[in-house]
């Protein structure tokens, strides 16, 4: 029976390093992209999550050979794909459906796309859109997975985004690879740009200008060898743990610190915390370092605008730093958080509310003024792993003991949460439910 509750017991501060696993944006394109080149990729810290392994699984149903030379090393045996013989599973993966989706509606084959109940909960119509105008011929029903697709002849399309979104970005982007002529997207916002990076190492013909990303295809894909860095998006969880918890001093290792992607740092820096950056290297051609931080007392922030999303997968941990913090935290713009795995506005709203908290939900974010004072309590992890993470960081700041049903979730992007923290001094317990 897998193990499906944390039990966190606050006490002690987080002292000593730890590193997290390999990043999830990046590990997903790694074998995606591996699969297209043209001979073998290699993929070292490979992150070996339910996501991520829903994206593995597509591609070897795809006809393509993946050794697993360890938990986290992959051999990947690029080439052309072939028909699969049932629809792709994508579990709970939105970054799995939507990216793939770009690559099969260049495919000489039919295929359907699906995941979960919660993954066909998730809007599709962001994606249809652009890939239409391209020509694609895809489907959803009632706009949302399974996803039906069939060949058809695609052309490159100047394509100006209405969302601030790296999965759009790179959907597009990635059906221009089979397209006639060049791809342009103008994105509104700086969204993470893995793909424009890691297709670049490959040898296609991508470049910026301003917000605008353009892609020529040229067809060949060379193939990649790299090393993920650790996902900063895991290490949100341990690095507020370690602000908000009296007596802490933590350092995280190997974390991905692509500028795209460090929109935590700067919130949380605004905040007053006690944070110390140190780049140490480049991994995959992104910038690697540590990041210490130690228990500061926090003070609310504002943030709205471009550095939205480069935090987006950050603002349910953000909120449990708020709570800490001395004064108002207001946040605007970030309506995408209620199309994530669950409407994490709300979900965190209500389930930090059994907490004692109180939180204003707006339309576009929320408003918490702090500190407040949180108690123990059964919460909710809702099948959304950066919920349940959350929460049981929010349990090491409650008085008396918290429950986090629904946890087995976090091994979607941070399979080992509990004992990483454990390893910290937290004590978060993951426990079987008979
Ligand atoms: C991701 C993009 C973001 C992010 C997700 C990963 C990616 O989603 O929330 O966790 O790897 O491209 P959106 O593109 O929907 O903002």
């Amino acid at each position: 029976m897998a193990s499906d509750l944390f039990r966190v017991i606050p006490g002690r501060g987080l002292q000593g390093r730890a590193t997290v696993p390999g990043d999830k944006s990046i590990s997903h394109r790694a074998v995606m992209f591996g699969a297209m080149a043209n001979g073998v990729t290699q993929v070292r810290g490979w992150l070996a999550a339910g996501d991520t392994e829903a994206s593995l699984a597509s591609v070897q149903a795809l006809g393509i050979q993946v050794e697993r030379i360890s938990q986290h090393e992959l051999i990947v045996h690029g080439g052309a794909f072939t028909a699969p013989s049932a629809p792709l599973n994508l579990v709970n993966a939105g970054t799995g459906i939507r990216l793939i989706a770009g690559i099969m509606c260049g495919q000489p084959f039919p295929s359907v796309l699906d995941g979960s109940e919660q993954l066909r909960r998730r809007p599709m119509k962001r994606i249809i859109t652009p890939l239409h105008m391209m020509g694609a011929d895809i489907n959803g029903v009632n706009d949302r997975a399974p996803l039906t697709i069939k060949p058809a002849q695609l052309h490159g399309i100047k394509y100006d985004m209405p969302v601030a979104s790296a999965q759009v970005k790179s959907a597009v982007l990635l059906a221009g690879l089979f397209a006639k002529g060049a791809t342009a997207v103008t994105q509104p916002g700086p969204a993470r740009d893995h793909t424009e990076r890691m297709l670049s190492a490959m040898g296609v013909d991508i470049h910026s200008e301003g917000n605008t990303i353009v892609l020529t295809p040229n067809g060949d894909l060379k193939p990649l060898n790299l090393t993920v860095p650790g996902d900063i998006s895991s290490a949100a969880f341990p690095l507020v743990a370690g602000l908000v918890v009296s007596d802490s001093d933590i350092t995280l290792t190997g974390i991905n610190l692509n500028p795209t992607r460090t929109g935590i740092i700067d919130a949380l820096t605004r905040m007053g915390a006690d944070i110390t950056v140190t780049e140490t290297g480049l991994e995959a051609g992104e910038p690697v370092g540590e990041i210490r931080v130690r228990h500061s007392q926090l003070k609310g922030v504002e943030i709205g605008g471009d550095v939205v999303v480069e935090m987006i997968d950050e603002f349910p941990i953000l909120m449990v730093a708020a709570l800490l913090a001395e004064g108002r935290t207001v946040v605007r713009d970030a309506q995408e958080l209620r199309v994530k795995e669950t409407d994490r506005i709300a979900v965190m709203a209500a389930e930090l509310s059994k907490l004692g908290a109180q939180i204003t939900e707006t339309p576009d974010g929320f408003i918490i003024d702090g500190p407040q004072v949180l108690t123990g309590a059964t919460v909710d992890g809702h099948d959304d792993h950066r919920i349940a993470m959350s929460l049981s960081v929010a349990g090491l700041v409650a008085a008396g003991e918290t429950t986090v049903l629904d946890a087995r979730c976090a091994g979607d992007s941070f399979p080992g949460f509990a004992a990483t923290m454990a390893g910290l001094g937290a004590e978060i317990v993951q426990q079987d439910i008979p």
